[in-house]
């Protein structure tokens, strides 16, 4: 309705899908030039899904900050740390936003099919012409920003923490370190993350859009330097209930949360207004 800040809309149509007992995708892109043959056997099922995109209706067009996360979870349960958590971060966002007059456009998407292979994401980024995809300036992603035993990590596009993942599209150090200053800002420490495309962010870094986002965490085990920094517990998960039925509304960590929320919101909110140190 008018009543509503944003101009809402679905992107193009849907993502045709395969739906079946197993997930293809991530672990077969960690692998390029792999020749890979799949014997499956398993029941299909034709299915389509949407991403769903909001952008700000004022802010110059030519200049567009992109802000995601992805909507969908895994089938075991609800999803609410991945990915409620950055879903519901970057909707808060985009309302608080939409009160402002931006100067660059932001363009929000709720990804749909991330956890079956990226798939909302990559037909966005696929379907772009080539003049749409040099006006996106920015993608900002969010997904797991809320886990119990959580770490305040931000996805490496300087390649300066010695993820061994590769740096970013230039202009991705910039986000990193833009997102490091808030933290710093709270006294807060963080720490580096593979760059290494598990989220929805793959599709974007792979044609060169610049690139960075934050994340608490998932199935990997936090160190005691982690724990040092961020407290909670050295050997154990950052998420226990990754990808499981308990990652319910009781598996957020509300002070993670809380921070993670107003980093994305300051983050967003910076590149609203002014994008000097990201390449054209
Ligand atoms: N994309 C993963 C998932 O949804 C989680 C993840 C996010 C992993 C960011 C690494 C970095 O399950
Ligand atoms: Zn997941
Ligand atoms: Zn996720
Ligand atoms: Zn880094």
């Amino acid at each position: 309705t008018d009543a509503f800040p944003l101009d809402i809309g679905e992107w193009r149509g849907g993502v045709p899908m395969v739906f079946a007992d197993f997930a293809v995708g991530n672990e077969l892109a960690a692998t390029p030039g792999a020749t890979v043959r799949l014997k499956v056997d398993a029941t299909l099922t034709l299915g389509k899904s949407d991403n769903v995109i909001a952008e700000t209706r004022g802010g110059d067009p030519r200049n567009v900050v992109m802000v995601g996360a992805h909507l969908d979870s895994v089938e075991a349960g609800p999803g609410i740390n991945d990915n409620g958590s950055g879903s519901a971060a970057i909707l808060e966002t985009a309302l608080q936003l939409a009160h402002f007059p931006v100067k660059n456009k932001v363009r929000f998407a709720f990804w749909t099919s991330e956890e079956i292979g990226l798939l909302g994401s990559d037909q966005y980024v696929e379907r772009l012409s080539a003049a749409e995809r040099k006006r996106i300036r920015v993608y900002l992603n969010f997904d797991m920003v809320g886990s119990p035993n959580y770490a305040f990590k931000l996805y490496d596009g300087d390649d300066s923490d010695a993820t061994g993942s590769p740096a970013g599209p230039p202009g991705s150090a910039h986000i990193e370190k833009q997102l490091n200053k808030f933290f710093q800002s709270r006294n807060l420490s963080t720490v580096g993350t593979d760059f290494d495309g598990r989220s929805d962010y793959g599709p974007f870094i792979a044609v060169g859009i610049p690139s960075g986002g934050i994340f608490t965490g998932a199935e990997g085990i936090k160190t005691p330097a982690e724990a040092a920094l961020f407290g909670g517990q050295a050997g154990v998960a950052y998420d226990v209930c990754y990808h499981l039925a308990c990652d319910t509304i009781a598996n957020i960590n509300m002070t993670a949360l809380d921070v993670d929320a107003d980093a994305i919101a300051d983050s967003t909110a910076r590149y609203a207004f002014n994008l000097n140190g990201i390449p054209q």
